[in-house]
């Protein structure tokens, strides 16, 4: 038994995600932690919400809350949200925790005890009105370039300039539209990324088996321009986790607190401290999963995520890790996704376009979802939703292929044998070769599986209940039934056998569907076919079973021109 540490990006907490984020790092991180389990392996699967940086501020201030209240209501959002997603999360922490303060605070006193932390004096704009410095992104002002009147504080969007906020003509504040602006001196804190240089090098050129699309992003901004560069690790903002020195102050940088993306990565590791404390249980219980001086030598830690937040995981927390001088665990294999685009343009959670999680799971159940996003997972690269192709995978696949094997194997057995498990006599030959052709497979699916190769993976467990219903085809129960009873009755045994195990090996893609054909067959017995002819006996004749209500429902014509209309694009 293996132990294995996973993460999946921690979302912002400000406003509900769209299923392209959700197919970026919680759903397939969800989708090997279930099978990891699966496989009899202790797993410890860690997401959380990641509540600081001034777009969770700016949020709350919409919402007219207080940020702090503002962020516990959205936690809880999220939280019901992936629990309707089935998201199997051992803990949802929150970046905001205590734990989290204090952890963070820990890392940069560690790292300025290595010397690894400058201090900088910057000139920045400072929002007399607001009453704050202000984030470049929250400047506009005329370009000095091309003229146009909303070029942004870092770039104009017309001619891509970049441009230091400065540089703007009559600037002025998208929080307040003020123009009472003015720069003013302020001192931040800098980690030094570029004395760790050769040190995160090395590191990544040691993974040999990582995505080509994560060594090759981690790989430019290592070699880009001049380098990786130092990083500004603290913020003017009043919300976040106040920049301590350990638990000392740090002279100079009162009311300041630390940058988002200091202290987001850094959550992965009290958020599991968070799970400690939630049970009850000694610091020891988390430091076996994340210190090696504590336990964690023999845990593989796997982290998935989204192109976007490839350079901060393969950079700046390693910077943080390796900079701390403290055994922390470093992740060992990181995937990464494309993007998921929405019916020929971008998902845009500003222009509410495509489908946000929320409303997903009010027009359809979670394992639709789920089985479409993880068959259709942006892996080589960016991939499209459109409601056509997610007809007809839901309607071939889930209710043409296994819902209706499923159905027409218990329907066809209650009304003939009644509603136990059949006898019959022996396999025949058909069922040998099933039970063969069945093995190979399985063995295929489970090293995609372990591969982390999820598109694949899921054409992998299409192909398995194919072959199902193809053998019920040409096994022909219903006509066999008429000449020779007792054959029929082996060849069912058999297919309730096969639902049975499609119900183990279908469990981390539509968690759901496979309880409920457990539970119809009467078994709570969730052992991995290792041995598949075992396991095609598992049901013994006389076991009781039902019928299970419809797994999956056909998409009509009519929903899905309805929803393609709604999804356009609307919300505020
Ligand atoms: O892209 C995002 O949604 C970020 N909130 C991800 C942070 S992942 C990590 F650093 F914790
Ligand atoms: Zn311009």
């Amino acid at each position: 038994m293996a132990r294995i540490l996973i993460t999946s990006a921690i979302p912002y907490i400000n406003g509900i995600k769209h299923l392209g984020n959700l197919v970026g790092s919680q759903l397939p991180a969800d989708l090997f932690a279930r099978y990891m389990r699966a496989r009899g392996h202790e797993v410890m699967f860690i997401c959380a919400t990641d509540e600081h940086g001034t777009p969770a501020e700016l949020a709350a201030a919409k919402a007219g809350k207080p940020v702090a209240d503002y962020c516990a209501e959205m936690h809880q959002v999220q939280a019901d949200i992936a629990r309707g997603f089935r998201l199997s999360f051992d803990h949802f922490g929150r970046s905001s925790s205590q734990r989290n303060h204090r952890l963070t605070q820990h890392f940069a006193g560690k790292l300025a005890d290595a010397g690894l932390i400058r201090e900088v004096s910057e000139r920045q704009i400072y929002s007399i009105d607001d009453g704050r410095f202000l984030p470049d992104r929250y400047i506009e002002g005329t370009c000095p370039n091309c003229g146009y009147t909303s070029a942004r504080g870092d770039q104009c969007d017309n001619c891509t300039k970049q441009l230091d906020p400065t540089d703007l003509i009559n600037p002025h504040s998208t929080i307040s539209g003020s123009t009472n602006l003015e720069v003013r001196e302020t001192k931040h804190l800098y980690l030094m990324q570029r004395s760790l240089r050769d040190r995160l090098e090395a590191w990544i050129d040691s993974k040999h088996d990582w995505p080509i699309l994560t060594t090759s992003i981690a790989k430019k901004w290592l070699n880009d321009g001049d380098g990786l560069q130092d990083r500004g690790i603290t913020r003017d903002l009043h919300w976040g986790i106040p920049v301590k020195k350990g638990d000392q102050p740090w002279p100079g940088m009162e009311g300041k607190v630390f940058y988002v993306w200091f202290d987001a990565p850094i959550e992965y590791i009290a958020a599991t401290a968070e799970w400690a404390d939630a049970k009850g249980l000694p610091d020891a219980a988390w430091q076996r999963w994340w210190r090696t001086d504590m336990g964690a030598g023999d845990v593989t830690y796997y982290q998935f995520m989204g192109k976007d937040n490839v350079p901060f995981h393969t950079l700046s927390f390693p910077a943080t890790i390796l900079g701390s001088g403290e055994p922390w665990k470093l992740v060992d294999y990181l995937k990464s996704f494309n993007y998921l685009n929405y019916d020929g343009g971008q998902f845009s959670t500003s222009r509410g376009r495509g489908v946000f999680m929320d409303q997903a799971l009010s027009i359809l159940p979670s394992d639709y979802w789920r089985w479409w996003l993880l068959s259709h997972a942006p892996e080589s690269s960016d991939a499209e939703f459109t409601w056509e192709n997610f007809q007809t995978a839901v309607n071939k696949d889930l209710a043409d292929v296994l819902g209706n094997l499923v159905s027409r194997v218990t329907k066809f057995a209650v009304a003939k044998f009644g509603t136990t498990v059949p006898a019959g006599g022996a396999f025949g030959a058909q069922e040998t070769a099933l039970i063969a052709d069945l093995g190979a497979r399985i063995r295929d699916y489970e090293t995609l599986m372990a591969q982390m190769e999820v598109r694949k993976s899921a054409a992998e467990l299409r192909a398995i209940w194919v072959i199902g219903n193809e053998y019920l085809q040409a096994a022909a129960p219903w006509t066999v039934v008429k000449t020779d009873p007792e054959r029929a009755q082996a060849q069912i045994r058999l297919s309730l056998n096969l639902i049975r195990v499609y119900a183990i090996l279908s469990q981390p893609f539509i968690p759901d569907a496979s309880a409920a054909m457990m539970a119809a067959l009467g078994s709570d017995d969730w052992t991995w076919p290792d041995d598949l002819p075992a396991a095609m006996r598992a049901l013994p004749p006389g076991q009781p079973f039902a019928v299970p209500d419809n797994l999956f429902r056909k998409i009509t014509d009519e929903e899905r021109a309805d929803w393609q209309v709604r999804f356009a694009g609307t919300r505020d």
